[in-house]
């Protein structure tokens, strides 16, 4: 194995961790929605979003324990998503992350209310970074206030709320869509929460305008790569590898990258997307720390799961 593999196994122990420390209790009259809440987000997933959001925030000299409770927030977020995008009135998918989905498991009620519930406990817990500065540093608690403003919108009707619409709009046969609303869908119901992460990695640890943009763009390139890298797998993957089933987009008459612009060129794409990433990143990384977040970019371009 790798350096890198090594590395990043460690890192996505890591990150689990601290996601369990901010779970919530399944006790109560209400335990069956938290119990499906554990069990969609503890199933495993590649942890992606905490990940970068972690790694920026370490890159730009962030060293605290305030971006914790963010990195749970934005992981529960992303949950949430799925869940309800596996719904049968969305993507009716059966597998996720090698498991039952959440519907199939407790029923479709339980997983619009897991849904609603994750998206919820992600502010309760996101609030919690107040708890983590010092009351008087009004720098810092300025930063978390911020930080949750990005959260919220990255994730609703300006990120990946709209795009998740669009994408539920252009199943419709008769619909042409042109290459610029695919970039929409792309760009809102995948690179969004990617934005995010890498937002509020960089805003934490004190970073400029100037580099929470370069940041911003980067994301994006990195979101918008790793949706494509996702269409091609839906063709190409194997449910074993993937954790989910491939072929659902062609089952729900999806309009994706490539079935507009082909294989090829979807191949490409991604590749390129993702160098432009990298030359984001070594704009804003002065001291030299991106090494890791780079070579994670890098290995997204091939992945098979
Ligand atoms: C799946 O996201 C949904 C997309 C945005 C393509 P991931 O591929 O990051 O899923 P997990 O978290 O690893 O399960
Ligand atoms: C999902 O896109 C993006 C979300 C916001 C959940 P897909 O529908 O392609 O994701 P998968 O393939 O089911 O993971
Ligand atoms: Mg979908
Ligand atoms: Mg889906
Ligand atoms: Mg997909």
């Amino acid at each position: 194995m790798s350096d890198f593999q090594t590395d990043l196994l460690a890192k996505v122990d890591e990150i689990e961790k601290i996601i369990k420390e901010y779970l919530p209790k399944e006790d109560g009259f209400q335990k069956t929605v938290i119990e499906a809440m554990n069990y969609s987000i503890l199933s495993g997933g590649k942890r992606l979003r905490p990940m970068l959001m972690w790694e920026t925030y370490k890159m730009l000299g962030g060293t605290g324990d305030v971006i914790k409770p963010f990195m749970a927030a934005i992981e529960m977020i992303h949950t949430y998503s799925l869940i309800h995008d596996d719904l049968p009135c969305m993507d009716n998918d059966e597998y996720r992350r090698g498991r039952k989905t959440t519907h199939v498991v407790y029923g479709e009620a339980m997983a619009v209310l897991a849904g609603d519930a994750l998206l919820n406990f992600a502010f309760e817990t996101a609030t919690k970074a107040f708890g983590l500065v010092d009351e008087k540093d009004a720098v810092m608690l300025t930063r978390v206030a911020k930080a949750i403003r990005i959260l919220g919108m990255k994730a609703g009707i300006y990120g990946m709320v709209g795009g998740q619409c669009v994408d539920v709009e252009a199943e419709k046969e008769e619909l042409d869509i042109s290459g610029d609303m695919l970039m929409y869908i792309h760009k809102n119901k995948t690179a969004a929460l990617i934005e995010a992460s890498m937002m509020i990695g960089a805003l934490l640890a004190g970073a400029d305008g100037t580099s929470v943009k370069n940041l911003e763009k980067c994301a994006e390139n990195v979101g918008i790569a790793f949706q494509i890298q996702d269409d091609i797998l839906d063709v190409i993957g194997t449910l074993e590898e993937l954790g989910k089933p491939i072929g659902s987009d062609a089952k729900n008459n999806k309009k994706t990258y490539v079935t507009i612009f082909g294989m090829d060129r979807a191949e490409r794409d991604v590749t390129t997307l993702s160098e432009e990433a990298i030359s984001n990143i070594e704009s804003v990384d002065k001291n030299n720390k991106g090494e890791f977040l780079k070579q994670l970019i890098i290995s997204l371009i091939h992945r098979t799961r």
